[in-house]
């Protein structure tokens, strides 16, 4: 998302660059959606790869849709609107597979609920790219634990891309972690780092509990702060996996110690009382 238009405007070199530094350190999963950079980021990564097609074995990407906006490149979304209709969504894959350069994606998610979705519509046009070998798999991304068993009834979801961070903490306790546990559903954290406001932003009283908290740990264990703030989604035992939003392949890369951290359940709970301002009940 942030690799194009919406953040750091790459070039073809840029991209095929940073590709190449993450395959190098066993960092093989991109998330993209047909919106992304106003529908032009999807483009812009696989002129990377059409550079070299031998990495697209290597590699899993992840793509989006459901969201129409409108911007210069689409002139018939007149207002920004949703659409999960079967023809849409299949016609959606056609252009990520052109714009990816590739002939299938590994996971295709319905980027937001839409309020007139149809389950058996969503089912029909996953059954159909299943079958042609265009999607391996599919799930959907910020959906509740009510839309995501239904569209579960008609097709099975494997992923719920959501939004947790330290910042955000809803999916703990409304019921979306406990579902992905219940429905053996693998969950993807957007923003863990809060859209980079926990490490850029030092204003609110929120944050700087936060930091101060984080802070402490990273002494303790000699780990970067944003290292910490991952821990804390690691260990959830949903097996919450990040989607980390940096442009700098450096970062992603020393994100991977992460995976070594064990926070001790009382550090956990010490995050989470610097995020919510007072004792758990
Ligand atoms: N499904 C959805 O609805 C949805 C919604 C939003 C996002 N997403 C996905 O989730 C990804 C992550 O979201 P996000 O970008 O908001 O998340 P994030 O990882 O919380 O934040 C990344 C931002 O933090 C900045 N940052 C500053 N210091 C950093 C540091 N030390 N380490 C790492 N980042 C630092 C990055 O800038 P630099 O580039 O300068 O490092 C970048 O702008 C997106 O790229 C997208 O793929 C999905």
């Amino acid at each position: 998302m942030k690799w194009g238009q919406w953040g750091a405007r790459f070039t073809t070199s840029q991209f095929a660059d940073s590709i190449a530094a993450c395959i190098d350190n066993d960092i093989t999963s991109f998330d993209h959606a047909d919106i992304y950079g106003d529908y032009t980021t999807e483009e812009e990564f696989g002129a990377a790869l059409n550079k070299q097609p031998s990495i697209r074995k290597k590699i899993q990407l992840i793509t989006k849709c459901g969201i129409k906006m409108p911007v210069a490149g689409r002139p018939s979304n007149k207002i920004k609107s949703y659409d999960t209709s079967s023809q849409y969504i299949i016609q959606c894959v056609e252009r990520s597979l052109t714009n990816l350069y590739t002939d299938y994606i590994d996971v295709f998610l319905i980027h937001r609920p839409d309020p007139l979705m149809n389950p058996e519509e969503i089912a029909e046009a996953f059954a159909r790219l299943k079958q042609q070998g265009k999607v391996l798999h599919f799930g959907v991304s910020n959906f509740n634990p009510s839309q995501t068993e239904l569209i579960n009834k008609y097709y099975p979801v494997e992923i719920n891309q959501i939004e947790i961070s330290l910042l955000h903490l809803d999916p703990f306790h409304n019921g979306q972690l406990d579902q992905c546990i219940h429905d053996n559903i693998l969950p993807m954290a957007w923003s863990p780092f809060g859209g980079g406001s926990l490490l850029t932003d030092f204003s609110s009283e929120k944050n700087m509990r936060i930091q101060a908290a984080v802070n402490l740990l990273s002494l303790k264990y000699k780990s970067s702060f944003e290292n910490i703030l991952l821990a804390f989604l690691r260990k959830h035992p949903s097996g919450i996996i990040p989607v980390l939003g940096t442009s700098k392949a450096e970062r992603l890369i020393s994100a991977i110690q992460s995976k070594e951290l064990q926070l001790e359940t009382e550090e956990w709970f010490m995050l989470w009382e610097a995020s919510t301002g007072k004792q758990i009940p």
